[in-house]
């Protein structure tokens, strides 16, 4: 893949099998969901989710690099009174078609205001469910470090013999929970819970991300000249932080005002940029 940018208009599930096999290393994405959204882009019938997804995974599969990774933002909509199930099927039905469900992760919305329902109170997380192909992949951790916090200052004061010893990691060189190795530290390894907030709506798209959603994983799981692919890029967010990041980007959408939106955004915010792929861009207007 040569150029920084490929832009594609029209639905994922045909345009993704233009995309080579085996040469995207994150495919970071939220797709539409269930029924949610009728009035703007369209949604799925949850109760044929799973159905719709499906070959779209398969193309997905085919084009990761068994060293990459997928993650998928998702959340069950309520309907009749419940949770719906889709989302627990999907990952049963992805591991059943060769996929790792290797960990979730949560986006804790911090600046969610309160609600009111009479069974239920304000969500304000979603899924980020991270997909493999192989249990070997790539995932640099050390770029997502956080300070260590006030808790160590106390914490690691009073360590018992268990805090020493316990829960050395099962898995290669990580050292699991055993507290003591973080003494004399000032950084340590984030939790799987990502507190970031939601931006309001000045990208002209309702499920806008933040940029800071994408980052934190970009960061996590690919290195400069690495390939992220969106292929339900919405106003873009993903490709526009992976393209700021250095990474190439590929993204596709199927409403022609959003794919224009970050068309134009390429324009106003990297004329250079932009004009290396404006050829691919548009030749792939439809
Ligand atoms: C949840 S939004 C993504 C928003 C995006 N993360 C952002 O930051 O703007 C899902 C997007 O997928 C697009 N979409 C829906 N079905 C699609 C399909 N089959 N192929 C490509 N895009 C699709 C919708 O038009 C919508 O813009």
């Amino acid at each position: 893949m040569n150029s920084k940018i490929k832009l594609y208009l029209g639905d994922c599930k045909e345009r993704l099998k233009e995309i080579e096999n085996n040469s995207i290393d994150l495919i970071f994405t939220s797709p539409p969901y269930a029924d949610s959204r009728k009035n703007t882009y369209g949604g799925i019938n949850p109760d044929y989710y799973v159905e719709w997804f499906m070959p779209i995974a398969g193309e997905l599969y085919r084009i990761l690099k068994p060293t990459g990774t997928f993650v998928l933002n998702i959340k069950e909509r309520v309907v009749e009174g419940e949770r719906h199930t889709y989302v627990l099927e999907l990952i049963l039905e992805m591991r059943k078609r060769g996929w790792f469900w290797t960990e979730e992760f949560i986006w804790h919305k911090k600046n969610c205001y309160p609600g009111k329902w009479p069974n239920r109170f304000r969500d304000s997380w979603e899924r980020l469910i991270q997909f493999n192909k192989s249990k070997k992949f790539y995932m640099y951790q050390d770029n997502v470090m956080v300070p260590v916090g006030e808790w160590a200052k106390a914490r690691l004061k009073k360590l018992s013999e268990t805090d020493k010893l316990r829960d050395n990691s099962k898995v290669g060189s990580g050292f699991g929970k055993n507290i003591s190795n973080w003494i004399g530290r000032d950084l340590a390894y984030p939790t799987n819970v990502i507190h970031l907030a939601t931006e309001c709506n000045n990208k002209n798209h309702s499920a806008a991300f933040p940029d800071s959603l994408p980052e934190w994983f970009i960061k996590l799981f690919t290195k400069e000249g690495d390939v992220v692919l969106d292929p339900f890029m919405g106003s873009g967010t993903t490709v526009i932080v992976a393209n700021r990041m250095g990474r190439k980007a590929v993204g596709i959408e199927i409403v022609p005002e959003y794919y224009k939106i970050v068309t134009d955004s390429f324009i106003s915010l990297q004329q250079t940029l932009f004009e290396e792929s404006k050829n691919y861009v548009t030749n792939n207007v439809e």
